[in-house]
């Protein structure tokens, strides 16, 4: 895949702008990268805050030749080229599922997928909005958010982030395309992330929640979770949270 780097100061959402382009006809590769968002968003319409210069906010569309049904695995394989970009920045991650980078339990990393209609056929946008600085942040946000720069010694270098990162998506793409794809990104995100087996976790959907203990991945990378009675349940989209054992009432003083 040929990366193009379309780079601009202000704009809503970089999603928003790789889709434009998508919709004009751009080829996949094209990525666009911000230094601000006015409009950056999340998933179920969260906002990233997104402030000058505190994040690397970046999109590329993709135009995968894979069977329908294996597109949900674009945003685990995204999940596997963020890791390694951060792996290779010095720090340890982990992958929760469906789409948060973490260091320690602090999400450091979201990822937004967002399939695009155009002339030429069915586009897939990813945005990838990685935390450079804690500077904007409040200070309650800061218990379950961190950045690079609170991570590691010596500041980002956000052309570094953004070269290695192109790299590790390009690197899994083509692995996801290519002969057994699917197969290989579940086991690479397997290798990745502490939420694949035996995490106790609450489940929120659109209109009920469960608990119960993640239980491995489907082949389109929905997440398997076994509930109290034993049966699995199939998690196609929702929140996960960890849920921590509970060590009876203790006194915290
Ligand atoms: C999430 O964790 O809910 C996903 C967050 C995705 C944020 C990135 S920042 C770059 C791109 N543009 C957006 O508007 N969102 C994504």
């Amino acid at each position: 895949m040929k990366i193009t780097i379309l780079r601009i100061d202000t704009v809503d959402s970089t999603n928003s702008e790789a889709a434009r382009q998508a919709q004009l006809g751009a080829d996949e590769g094209l990525c666009v990268i911000a230094r601000r968002q006015t409009a950056g968003r999340g998933r179920h319409g969260r906002t990233w805050i997104s402030e000058k210069d505190a994040g690397l906010y970046f999109s590329i569309i993709l135009r995968p030749k894979i069977e329908i049904k294996f597109l949900p695995l674009i945003t685990l394989m995204t999940g596997v080229a963020v890791y390694d970009t951060l792996e290779e920045c010095g720090l340890k991650p982990d992958i929760k599922w469906v789409n948060d980078i973490l260091i320690g339990e602090k999400k450091i990393c979201g990822i937004l997928a967002e399939s695009v209609e155009t002339q030429t056929g069915l586009a897939v946008v990813v945005g990838v909005g990685i935390n450079l600085t804690s500077q904007n942040f409040a200070a309650d946000i800061g218990k379950t958010i961190t950045s690079i720069n609170a991570e590691l010694a010596t500041p980002a270098d956000a052309g570094e982030i953004e070269r290695t990162l192109t790299k590790y998506i390009s690197y899994w793409y083509e692995n996801l395309c290519g002969e057994n794809g699917p197969t290989m990104i579940c086991s690479e995100w397997k290798r990745r992330s502490s939420y694949f087996h035996g995490k106790n976790v609450r489940v929120t959907l659109a209109n009920e929640s469960f608990e119960g203990a993640t239980n491995g991945l489907e082949e389109n990378g929905a997440l398997r979770v076994k509930i109290h009675d034993g049966t699995v349940k199939i998690v196609q989209a929702g929140d996960v949270e960890r849920l921590r054992p509970f060590l009876g009432n203790q006194d915290l003083n």
